[in-house]
């Protein structure tokens, strides 16, 4: 965790320009227009449906409702933040923000607007489409949790989340916010990040995924769409019948929290690449599938060989679960590099064999034009970025902060605050 010491527009100016981003809640477009000065993206999608489904007479509102809770407080809460001119209807004065929104941005090719929910458009962006996603829609726990959940996929390898009010309570009528706990709730689901705060009382978050699970910009995946093959296929769940055919889906370079292949339900299983010559291999990563039956990996082996005669084991997972899609794929790094031209991985036990995707690395001269796209490893770029601009940030690791995780956050003023824990 980086503790930042220094304003929004400050971290919005250290991060790449030219990225696709989406930004969830957008309201009347301020922090629109913020983003497209200072980070100058390629694309801004605008997500926001300017619209309240609301289960009662805004003009009348009752003490309960089933939706909103306290629906007198939503009222004043929405009528404060929003400025809502007395005597308009909430859903009038949005779609006001949207016509102005609308209009605000009408002469720039980089935005498209969804006037949707974030749940409702997310499954119309492709995976990994975004570099970086901006939440600050519905702040309540389970929303943001969604957006979180529901986003995660969209972002590229080395995208990031960020994201307003990361507190407890909003500034009007102390609307109580759940970005703290969802954020928390998330990073403990899916592992390994790193999380950015910055000073204000309603900080802004930023989370990246930590390095280790990255490839440097100097390795080149041989692996992607070289000829496969696997042991079996299955007659209920493989998409192809002929094992060639089916193997091809594990280094098709498409990586989507599904299987890309399938093998039958047998003993040792496997699946297999030839590289087409001997290569001197740095590290392998592998997506596993995600869901219930991502365990069914966990006694996975993989072994090298030169000539698909004689294998040699180089790994063995001894029973730990790993990921893929989620950010928290198996990585195996060889130093030195282990020579071989064929690649086998197979399961230790009688099971299904199903995977997301394989890569095998080798190390390319940078300066080649083939070499992979920018990758890296070692210093997030943003955090290097605020280390060469010589902003003030303080790393808060596991030795200064063992409990971070579970209990506590650092306050703008030094002292700690209990946070929920999840
Ligand atoms: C705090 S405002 C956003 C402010 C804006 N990001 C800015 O800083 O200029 C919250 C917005 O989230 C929108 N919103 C509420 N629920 C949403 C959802 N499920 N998906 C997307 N936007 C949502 C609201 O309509 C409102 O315009």
């Amino acid at each position: 965790m980086y503790y930042f010491l220094a304003g929004r527009d400050a971290f919005l100016r250290l991060l790449p320009k030219g990225g696709r981003w989406a930004e969830i809640g957008v309201f009347a477009g301020d922090n629109a227009s913020r983003l497209l000065e200072l980070c100058e993206p390629s694309e801004l999608h605008l997500i926001d449906p300017w619209f309240f489904n609301l289960d009662f007479d805004w003009f009348n509102p009752p003490e309960w409702s089933p939706l909103f809770g306290d629906a007198r407080r939503l009222v004043r809460q929405l009528s404060s933040w929003a400025y809502i001119p007395k005597g308009q209807h909430v859903n009038e004065h949005f779609d006001r923000l949207y016509q102005d929104v609308v209009q605000k941005f009408s002469h720039d090719p980089r935005v498209t607007i969804h006037r949707a929910t974030s749940a409702a458009v997310a499954s119309t962006f492709p995976a990994q489409y975004f570099d970086f996603v901006y939440i600050d829609g519905d702040h309540r726990y389970e929303a943001v949790r969604r957006d979180l959940q529901l986003y995660d996929h969209k972002l590229t390898e080395q995208g990031m989340f960020l994201g307003d009010d990361f507190c407890e309570h909003g500034v009007f009528e102390n609307a109580e916010y759940g970005v703290i706990s969802a954020v928390n709730k998330f990073m403990k689901r899916t592992g390994e990040r790193t999380l950015i705060l910055n000073h204000e009382i309603n900080s802004f978050f930023a989370l990246i995924r930590k390095p280790d699970t990255l490839v440097s910009d100097d390795e080149r995946n041989i692996a992607r769409d070289q000829p496969a093959r696997q042991s079996s296929t299955s007659v209920w769940w493989s998409y192809h019948h002929e094992v060639t055919e089916e193997a091809r889906g594990g280094n098709n370079g498409t990586i989507t929290g599904c299987y890309g292949f399938h093998t039958d339900y047998e003993y040792r299983p496997w699946w297999e690449v030839d590289l087409g010559e001997i290569y001197p291999i740095t590290r392998i990563r592998v997506f596993n599938r995600l869901g219930a039956t991502a365990s069914r990996a966990n006694n996975l082996e993989i072994f090298a060989s030169s000539d698909a005669q004689s294998w040699n084991k180089v790994h063995s997972n001894g029973g730990a679960q790993f990921g893929g899609a989620d950010g928290l794929p198996l990585m195996v790094e060889f130093v030195p590099p282990r020579s071989a031209r064929f690649v086998r991985l197979q399961l230790d036990s009688q099971d299904f064999l199903h995977l997301d995707e394989v890569e095998v690395y080798i190390k390319t001269d940078s300066s080649r034009s083939d070499a992979a796209a920018p990758r890296f490893r070692g210093v997030p770029p943003v955090i290097q970025a605020m280390i060469d601009s010589e902003i003030s940030f303080i790393e808060i690791n596991d030795a200064l902060m063992p409990n971070y995780h579970h209990k506590w956050l650092i306050r703008s003023d030094g002292s700690t605050r209990g946070v929920p824990a999840f």
